[in-house]
């Protein structure tokens, strides 16, 4: 009758459960007297009643359990939530240090009562604060009466402009401005880029769609069968850095193991973007990722290929990249040296396939993982949540700011920009747990943070040794 289907539940459990209880109670009714028919029916069923009872909510909790597991911790990426908001975290934010950021704003975005109000400032490039915006009422729509009233200032344009120099003094104040990216002498804060919700105008679909894609892309071709090279794809005139990339490219007279290929949207999107689709893109063992004028939005992309990303050197950072390693997730680039970088890197990856397969396989997984739409909201409400803790004034709707409002929205978009927003438009609440949220842990921090370099360091020696002994051969 006794039975305990769970085997993690603790002993106790089990033992309170109805047949054990009988039993002892038989033991101490027998030492007596024979008890008569009806007490003995009317124990049975008392303790089998209580039994049943125990058991019940015991059930009730264990199912609970089994549906809805303990918020799972989130991805390590979260963590950095706590060091965007550092500067704060004495001060708290108040009304002045917000209205500081309108400087550069391109809008205000208020949440209020679960509703989402837009002062907007001036125009972005393409659609990035229509997107942004897009993102917001989205994740409020995710995750219905949960994120508390808030107000900030947003800034669509590629680079961090909150200089952490002029703002020694730790009374300072510096302005909080969100945006796509920031580096490390600067105090802009980090937060997903418009094209998780699509990127109209180049034909980039919304995230989720994406990462679909590219899974059936990565099973057409498999890493052994895939070209035994570097390969990059994109605009070259829009950083010198990219310029000099170029200079590695395979020509009669030198050989990089290096393929680069000059983006032309214009000629792409007058030919329906045949050749820019993205899970047609996987068919290189190895895929460079290189910074534009800023971080650039084709790093998820280029990294959720199962190839081995050859990441060149970054001097800026967006919300997920910080919580990835070099050697275990992608292959750091020299961006001095790029071209003999990017050779010593092909030919270890083609002298150890299995490891440079499973650096990419581990690179895309975190993507795959912990850069689903799923967790980008949590991100963004993650974010939002522990913003708002430390805003010292009450939100308030400005007078000329204008309620968001999806068939507002989807109705005054055209083309692309419709599909897209019609396809990301969140139709119903999250039902899953948000994730937990790791402390702000200073010590992981710094341990991640060497870990980073120490794999840094390695790649460099190993370079070094090779490119020197090139040269003692020859
Ligand atoms: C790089 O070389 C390949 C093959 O030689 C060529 O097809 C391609 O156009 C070159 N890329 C650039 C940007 O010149
Ligand atoms: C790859 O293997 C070849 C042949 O064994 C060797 O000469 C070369 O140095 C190796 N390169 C790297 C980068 O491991
Ligand atoms: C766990 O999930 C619940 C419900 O989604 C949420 O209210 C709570 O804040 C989460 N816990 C943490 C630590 O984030």
């Amino acid at each position: 009758m006794k039975r305990c289907p769970d085997k993690s539940l603790s002993d106790i459990l089990c033992y309170n459960s109805s047949s054990t209880l009988q039993a002892s109670r038989w033991r101490w009714r027998s030492s007596k007297k024979k008890p008569t028919f009806k007490i003995v029916a009317f124990l049975f069923f008392f303790f089998f009643f209580i039994g049943i009872s125990v058991r019940l909510k015991w059930l009730t909790k264990s199912a609970i359990h089994a549906d809805r597991p303990q918020n799972a911790t989130c991805p390590q990426h979260f963590r950095w939530i706590h060091e965007d908001l550092r500067p704060w975290r004495e001060t708290g934010i108040t009304r002045e240090m917000v209205e500081g950021a309108r400087r550069t704003a391109h809008f205000r975005v208020v949440i209020m009562d679960g509703r989402v109000y837009v002062e907007k400032y001036r125009g972005s490039i393409q659609t990035r604060d229509l997107f942004t915006m897009w993102g917001l009422l989205q994740l409020v729509r995710w995750y219905p009466q949960k994120l508390p009233d808030l107000e900030l200032m947003f800034d669509c344009d590629d680079r961090p402009v909150v200089q952490s120099k002029d703002f020694l003094d730790p009374k300072a104040g510096p302005p909080p401005l969100f945006r796509y990216c920031s580096d490390d002498s600067s105090l802009d804060i980090v937060f997903p880029d418009w094209s998780f919700w699509g990127w109209g105008e180049i034909n980039i679909k919304p995230w989720r769609k994406v990462l679909e894609d590219i899974k059936e892309g990565n099973k057409r071709t498999k890493w052994k069968e895939r070209v035994p090279f570097a390969y990059w794809k994109g605009n070259p005139h829009v950083d010198p850095s990219r310029r000099d990339l170029l200079k590695c490219n395979l020509t009669q007279h030198q050989n990089w193991d290096t393929l680069l290929y000059s983006q032309d949207w214009d000629k792409e999107s007058k030919e329906g973007y045949k050749q820019s689709n993205l899970e047609d893109q996987c068919t290189h063992r190895y895929k460079i990722y290189i910074e534009g004028w800023a971080w650039s939005v084709s790093e998820k992309y280029i990294m959720s290929c199962d190839s081995m990303t050859l990441y060149v050197k970054p001097r800026f950072f967006d919300f997920f990249i910080r919580g990835m390693l070099p050697l275990q997730h992608f292959w750091p680039i020299n961006d001095r040296s790029k071209c003999s970088s990017l050779k010593f890197a092909v030919e270890w990856g083609n002298n150890h396939t299995s490891q440079a397969q499973a650096i990419g396989e581990d690179g895309s997984k975190y993507l795959h993982e912990n850069l689903k739409m799923e967790l980008v909201y949590d991100y963004m409400f993650h974010l939002l949540n522990e913003y708002s803790k430390l805003l010292k004034f009450r939100p308030s709707v400005p007078a000329g700011a204008v309620e968001l409002r999806p068939e507002m929205m989807i109705g005054a978009a055209k083309g692309l920009h419709k599909k897209f927003m019609e396809n990301s438009l969140e139709t119903s609440p999250n039902k899953a747990e948000l994730c937990g949220l790791p402390p702000h842990d200073p010590t992981v921090l710094r341990e991640f943070e060497n870990k980073k370099l120490n794999a840094l360091k390695q790649v460099e020696a190993w370079e070094k040794d090779y490119w020197e002994n090139e040269r003692k051969g020859n």
